[in-house]
């Protein structure tokens, strides 16, 4: 039985039904969606307004699929075989003024809200998104192309929800709405704790 999901103080219900599910159709992707998804993540908020992500992305059945699928983990590639697009997440780490290279502190921060735009704009769209971490990062890196003083941070499948019986049953049974800890332990006001 899933958990509930329980709001604790009003709140949109975009935020508590956007869950990460395994389970895709493996329905083709019209352009006008996935860039309507990709533009909700240009107009995410970031210091300075650096902007410091960028997406790289391949439609399943496309000729670039595979060099994006292929550094993912295999637990992941599992179920993203029925994705009907991915997404790359890379951000340039540190900023050149002339002879000067910074970091730039934020870089990672602000691609994470680029990141739940795109996720948020899915949703509302009756798309569904969930983003991995397990990838091969090297393998991505030469995979991707990536030029000096960028990084990869994350893949997100994007595809339409299926039924979770259609997944392997280790699979179908992690396919529930996950909860969360109690706001009470995560906001305080004025210190830590
Ligand atoms: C940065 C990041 C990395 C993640 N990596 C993976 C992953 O490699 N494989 C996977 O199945 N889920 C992955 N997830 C999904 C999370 O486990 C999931 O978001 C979390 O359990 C909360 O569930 P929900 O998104 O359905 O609310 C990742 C999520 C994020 C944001």
């Amino acid at each position: 039985m899933a958990e509930p999901r329980l709001a604790e103080h009003a709140v949109d219900k975009l935020f508590i039904e956007r869950t990460s599910p395994r389970s895709f159709t493996g329905e083709a992707i019209p352009d006008e969606v996935l860039f309507s998804m990709f533009e909700a993540a240009r107009w995410a908020p970031s210091a300075s307004n650096i902007q410091p992500w960028r997406l790289i992305y391949a439609k399943a059945g496309s000729p670039q699929w595979s060099g994006l699928f292929d550094c993912l983990m295999p637990g992941n590639q599992v179920w993203v075989a029925k994705a009907s697009a991915l997404v790359a997440f890379v951000a340039e780490t540190h900023r050149r003024q002339g002879e000067t290279r910074a970091e730039n502190r934020t870089h990672a921060l602000d691609t994470g809200a680029a990141w739940m735009s795109l996720a948020l704009q899915a949703e509302l769209l009756g798309w569904a998104t969930h983003g991995m971490a397990g990838f091969h990062h090297d393998k991505a890196r030469a995979a991707l192309a990536l030029p000096e003083d960028f990084d990869v941070y994350m893949f997100a499948a994007i595809g339409k929800r299926a039924a979770a019986e259609a997944l392997p049953p280790e699979l179908a049974a992690r396919e529930v709405p996950s909860p969360r800890r109690h706001l009470a332990e995560t906001v305080f006001l004025g210190r830590f704790g």
